[in-house]
């Protein structure tokens, strides 16, 4: 472990292999590089101090250079104990010099230890995902909180975390949800989910999904991605849900869908992806078949109540990375994946960084907008404005050689008028 004002990664001797490895993520992040040549003309970020509690990938590396190009002075660390990619935190530390605190496998106390160097760093600007970096801020270190100016958050779990605290006023800055702009949640959360999810799994357990039936624990953004690209690989969808909109979405999605406790006794592989707690508790543990893999695709390891999978259990072993198999008294088998962290990015690496360029777009143009408008925000939780949202999907289309049409003056009329009718 190397450990150093400039941070804490496993191995610094990995930085080559990172900085490869973060090259590679950037030939698909033509928004981000867009951004960045301008951001390292203008300058927009010059002397902002940002911290940011983000996964540590390739993907996140580049948003950190383009960042830095904009003038930014940036600390990262972690926003989850497994998902941290070693070699990209040692470059981003002795290739790009970008203190990191950030290493896979860290123990609880080692996170927050390293959201506290993070926040040593004294930010005018905060970068979250999943808020434990905020809720950290407004909780232990709040003599810091009167110099920053705002903030951005990724990802559903930390924007609900954060309107929770705005309703209850003791959010005390600004924060932009890049998780609410639509470049952002229909690209990231429903086709990076499903198919990191899907990727996790497999790498984690080789299995074939063809055949096995699949059932998908909330069918938000994230749970329609994981759904869509398990029947892809063809799978039996099952789909669970507690709100009878999106239940009657799956079901003309074409899914099957039924209440938890009978999808338990039928399923092979359970994923859930609701961002709330114990949705796969103790009655559906013991009614699972031998054989059933559980995986998590939420931001917290609470959406499986796994102190009842090992009160259930009479024996556990780790059987393969990221697999741990729970021996219940009857002799049934069950299979915990990535002990119940988030499987894309414990097990595999995450979203693809084509679909992180949208989503870091938003953050970088967030970041730039803050500064901008900072002294007109209050202390509560906003969006991009749409035209920087439209914006980023028109770069994006244009990077991929997509042309769209434009509206003629006479529809633009039309569209703007009342008076016209059958
Ligand atoms: N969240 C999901 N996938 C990610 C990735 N590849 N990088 C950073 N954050 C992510």
């Amino acid at each position: 472990m190397t450990t150093s004002t400039r941070g804490d990664v496993k191995d610094i001797s990995q930085a080559a292999r990172g900085k490869d490895r973060i090259a590679w993520a950037a030939k698909e992040m033509p928004v981000l590089r867009l951004i960045g040549e301008r951001f390292r003309k203008d300058l927009p970020l010059k002397g902002v101090r940002m911290s940011g509690c983000l996964h540590i990938t390739t993907e996140t590396a580049n948003l950190a250079i383009t960042l830095q190009a904009g003038g930014a002075d940036l600390v990262l660390c972690a926003s989850n104990p497994l998902s941290t990619q070693d070699d990209v935190a040692a470059a981003l530390v002795s290739e790009y010099g970008i203190s990191t605190f950030a290493i896979k496998g860290e123990d609880e106390d080692t996170y927050y230890r390293h959201i506290h160097a993070a926040l040593d760093h004294k930010p005018n600007m905060t970068m979250d995902d999943g808020c434990d970096l905020v809720t950290t801020l407004h909780t232990t270190r709040k003599e810091l909180i009167p110099a920053v100016i705002g903030g951005m958050e990724e990802t559903t779990t930390g924007v609900i975390r954060l309107r929770s605290m705005e309703k209850q006023g003791v959010l005390k800055f600004p924060i932009l949800a890049v998780n609410d702009s639509d470049t952002k949640h229909l690209f990231d959360n429903r086709y990076g989910t499903g198919q990191s999810v899907i990727d996790g799994i497999v790498r984690a357990t080789n299995i074939l999904l063809a055949g096995r039936t699949v059932v998908v624990v909330g069918y938000g953004w994230c749970g329609r991605g994981i759904a869509s690209r398990a029947r892809g690989m063809g799978s039996n969808v099952i789909v669970t849900e507690v709100n009878p909109t999106r239940a009657l979405e799956a079901l003309m999605d074409g899914y099957r869908v039924l209440p938890g406790l009978e999808a338990a006794t039928v399923g092979d592989i359970f994923v859930t992806a609701t961002g709330n707690i114990n949705v796969i508790d103790e009655p559906h543990l013991e009614h699972m078949k031998d054989g059933a893999l559980i995986a998590n695709a939420g931001h917290f390891n609470a959406e499986i109540n796994i102190a009842a999978l090992e009160h259930l259990a009479t024996a556990k072993r780790r059987v393969r990375d990221f697999v741990d198999e729970y021996t219940y008294a009857d002799g049934r088998q069950v299979h915990l994946l990535a002990e119940g962290r988030l499987v894309n990015l414990s097990a595999a690496e995450g979203h693809p960084a084509s679909v992180m360029d949208m989503s870091f777009a938003n953050q970088a143009l967030g970041s730039e907008y803050m500064l901008q408008h900072a002294k007109e925000l209050q202390a509560r939780v906003y969006t991009l404005p749409a035209d920087l949202d439209k914006e980023i999907a028109r770069l994006k289309l244009q990077a991929m050689g997509v042309r769209i049409d434009t509206l003629t003056a006479e529809q633009d009329k039309y569209l703007n008028s009342w008076e016209a009718g059958t």
